[in-house]
């Protein structure tokens, strides 16, 4: 398949390259007239922020870092508002995406099939074999413990908009401008199911996930996007086929699909709260008392998170400094994922910390052939979450207990939710004997694994013993819904999901 007719400007921007974000909006809504939003649509799309505009604006945002520090800066391709906006004046960057759920396609009169079956049963038919938590032991009676916004079947969600930018106003006005346009001449195309905000977390902890960790490091880089014009991926960076991330490109298998879904991809969306005072405690209570004494050694707590992690909450991976943490190495793009595990030992990184279990690059080699040499590539995602909800308070850290929700707004882009977000949650996150054929079972992942609520085991938490299981007594990332969507081409946007008749 060739991909020589491949344009940056006809993908929707958060896909390969991800929309700039600060903040970051998530309109769910319901299409409740269908030929309206057809109609309406045709005069969104022009909102829609393209891959093209997106690399636009990073590169933007990159000199104005520069010229800020004096032409020092800038060129760790991870560039994020935040990193601007807290030594203003502010450079204001807004980007709209738009996607489309199963039951959304079909309200807007599109019948085709998109062949995955995923998408066309919705996550919320997947969240057993996600092992979420919920109440009943069997697929068909499961009832997953969600937010009643993504359990809704008669007032189900069709469609997300996403608005992300460099402050809560810009992202909010630009929300307004596409509400306006989703109910021109008086008459409103749509219903809002939920509204969701994340935001990228405060001062030193930008960047980093609500446990601490610096987030964001890892992606793979695409072929024909990320090789070409000069540029290389990262050292240690995953070259991927351009069809991991997008439909009907090189790489994705799948045959057969409607021609206007190529260079769409499909968006896996989960809201995962996270339980920080009790995932800290519970390193504070299990974590072994070391004798190590040097500058800087890190505490007992910081390395049984860093081995549950497989990298230190600085973003520097266990593989390469396995003992002590090394920020500077951490904050060198150049150095800080140049890394590959050693198959059959977990002394310097646990099979199942969480960065191995989702890239386990050279465990699987033995599994390599000819015609799927890499064969960790095909269940790569571009991953472009963010997190929401407060910072812990002194209160919860007095208690040890969470108040406030917050967590990760996961998001995923990918060809084949099977192969993708999905696959690696069920296939290596839960699948406490993946890695395989390893010397001791490696156990779940400890940061995402599930097993529906129910206690979990990991082994190699400890260094000194590394087949010593650890009892993992309870989840600190618990699922309260999602959905999956498709992310589709410009072109489709404007030829095919907003041509006034259903085709
Ligand atoms: C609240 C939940 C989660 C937290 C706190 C979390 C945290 C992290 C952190 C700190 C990293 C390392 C930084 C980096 O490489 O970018 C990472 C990497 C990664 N995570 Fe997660 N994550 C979460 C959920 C998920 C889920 C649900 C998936 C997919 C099922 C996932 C897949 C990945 C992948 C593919 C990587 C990159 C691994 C690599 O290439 O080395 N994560 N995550």
């Amino acid at each position: 398949m060739a991909d020589g007719d491949f344009k940056l400007s006809n993908v929707q921007g958060d896909i390969i390259v991800g929309l700039s974000k600060k903040t970051e909006i998530f309109f769910f809504f319901r299409v409740v007239n269908g030929t309206a939003f057809r109609t309406q649509l045709k005069n969104l799309v022009p909102l829609i922020t393209t891959a093209d505009q997106a690399t636009g604006e990073r590169t933007a945002i990159r000199a104005f870092k520069a010229a800020r520090a004096g032409g020092a800066n800038g060129v760790d391709g991870q560039t994020t508002l935040g990193e601007i906006t807290e030594n203003a004046p502010l450079l204001s960057v807004v980007g709209v995406n738009i996607a489309f759920s199963q039951k959304g396609l079909i309200a807007l009169g599109i019948q085709d099939d998109l062949k995955d079956p995923l998408f066309t049963a919705g996550q919320r038919g997947d969240a057993f074999d996600l092992a979420d938590k919920g109440t009943g032991n069997t697929k068909e009676n499961f009832k997953p413990d969600w937010d009643a916004a993504f359990l809704q079947e008669q007032q189900a969600i069709h469609g997300v908009v996403l608005v992300a930018g460099d402050s809560f106003e810009s992202v909010n006005g630009k929300l307004e401008e596409v509400k306006a346009i989703l109910s021109a001449k008086g008459t409103s195309s749509i219903a809002e199911v939920a509204t969701l905000a994340g935001d990228v977390r405060p001062g030193e902890f930008k960047g980093h996930e609500h446990f601490g960790f610096l987030d964001g490091i890892s992606q793979p880089a695409l072929k024909g996007v990320d090789n070409v014009g000069g540029k290389k991926p990262l050292p240690g960076q995953s070259l991927v086929d351009l069809g991991v991330a997008l439909l009907g490109r090189s790489g994705d298998t799948v045959k057969g699909r409607a021609s206007w879904a190529k260079d769409g991809s499909f968006l896996a969306f989960r809201k995962l709260p996270q339980f920080v005072p009790e995932f800290d405690r519970f390193l504070e209570e299990k974590s072994k008392p070391i004798s190590d004494d040097f500058d800087d050694a890190p505490t007992p707590a910081d390395i049984l998170g860093a081995r549950m992690m497989g990298r230190w909450k600085s973003g520097a991976p266990l593989r390469i400094t396995p003992f002590v943490d090394n920020p500077v190495l951490a904050a060198d793009p150049q150095r800080n994922n140049k890394f590959k595990f050693n198959p059959k030992s977990q002394e310097m990184c646990p099979f199942s910390a969480h960065v191995r279990k989702m890239n386990p690059r050279k465990d699987l080699d033995q599994f390599a052939t000819a015609s799927i040499p890499d064969p960790v590539a095909p269940h790569m995602i571009l991953r472009r979450g963010i997190p929401f909800g407060p910072e812990v308070t002194t209160e919860e850290k007095l208690t040890k207990s969470t108040r406030y929700e917050r967590g990760l707004y996961f998001v995923s882009y990918q060809s084949n939710l099977s192969q993708g977000f999905s696959f690696l949650q069920k296939r290596w996150a839960n699948e406490k004997t993946f890695p395989p054929q390893e010397p001791v079972e490696p156990g779940f992942d400890p940061i995402i694994g599930q097993a529906h609520d129910e206690v979990r085991v990991m082994t190699g938490a400890n260094d000194d013993n590394t087949n010593e299981p650890l009892r993992l007594d309870r989840q600190w990332v618990q699922s309260k819904g999602g959905e999956y969507f498709f992310s589709p081409s410009i072109e489709a946007l404007n030829h095919v999901l907003s041509s006034v008749a259903a085709p």
